[in-house]
């Protein structure tokens, strides 16, 4: 068995294809654990899964749509069958939209709120049985610093992220007596496609990304595997006694309240 603060454990993670998730499945894998590695574009999560395996971990990848709730129930399964159990789950799969609220269909706002929580309600659902066999589980649910504060032009993004926070504390509060630690990271500015695809959308996405990045204490972006290293966190026993809560990761962002810091000044 491969060493490391998540050896013998299995994990499953949604949104594996890309970004954050994929990240996370590499770092959980170096640190031990068995992987799954689900999302829709699985021959980009066969791609990872095939390379930590060649470098002596543990990984499957397994097609999945999260906003379908036989698929998440499946994949569930599968893990299981294949590894033997299932110890932590990580909701990280999300998508944005940038648009204001009068221009949502009704189908676009259900679709959005389908991928990003109601997602989380689907494998936290189906996982319960396999967490509780063991005497300690986690679950770790991916929020943004959207979950805190609002953001122009995209109201169904601030909202499911919101409710993201309310639903780690409802499944903390509900599972503690089985076992079930649930916690919630909060990623701030990240280099993954899901931003990129975002400052796109203002047309001069290197200008929205520098105008941001004048707002952001520490002056830079994050990295997925900055992000991965407090999924990490929550999913092993360095956070044991923790659950409920939330942690910010985004270099400082939500503390600074002035449009140039410091810091950003004194870099020009
Ligand atoms: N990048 C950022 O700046 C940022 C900031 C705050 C929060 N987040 C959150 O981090 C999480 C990961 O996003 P990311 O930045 O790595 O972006 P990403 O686009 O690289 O990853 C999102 C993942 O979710 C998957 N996904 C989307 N819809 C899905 C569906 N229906 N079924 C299964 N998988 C689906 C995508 O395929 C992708 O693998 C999201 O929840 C996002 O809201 C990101």
């Amino acid at each position: 068995m491969k060493e490391g603060r998540l050896a013998g454990k299995v994990a499953w993670i949604s949104g594996a294809t890309s970004g954050i998730g994929e990240a996370a499945a590499e770092l959980f894998a170096e640190e031990g654990a068995a992987v799954a590695l689900t999302g829709r574009r699985v021959d980009r999560s066969r791609e990872t899964a095939e390379r930590i395996r060649k470098s002596g971990g543990q990984a499957m990848a397994i097609e999945c749509d999260v906003s379908r709730e036989e698929e998440v129930r499946s994949s569930l399964a599968k893990t299981v069958e294949y590894f033997g159990g299932l110890h932590i789950v990580v909701n990280n799969a999300g998508m944005v939209q940038v648009k204001q609220l009068h221009e949502y269909t009704e189908d676009e706002w259900d679709y959005l709120m389908a991928v990003n929580l109601k997602s989380m309600f689907f494998a936290t659902k189906h996982a319960l049985p396999f967490l509780k066999e063991h005497r300690e589980s986690q679950i770790v649910n991916v929020g943004s610093i959207s979950s805190f504060v609002g953001q122009a032009a995209t109201p169904a993004y601030t909202t499911s992220k919101h409710a993201v926070l309310g639903l780690t504390r409802s499944i903390a509060l509900d599972y503690a007596g089985d076992g079930i630690r649930c916690n919630c990271v909060c990623p701030g500015i990240t280099l993954t496609p899901m931003l990129q695809e975002h400052l796109e959308k203002t047309g001069d996405a290197d200008a929205a990304l520098s105008a941001r990045l004048k707002r952001v204490p520490l002056g830079r972006s994050l990295t997925p595997r900055d992000v991965a290293k407090s999924i990490l966190y929550f999913s092993c026993d360095d956070s044991a006694g923790i659950t409920g809560t939330s942690l910010v990761v985004d270099a400082g962002y939500l503390t600074a309240a002035e449009w140039n810091t410091p810091t950003m000044e004194k870099k020009q």
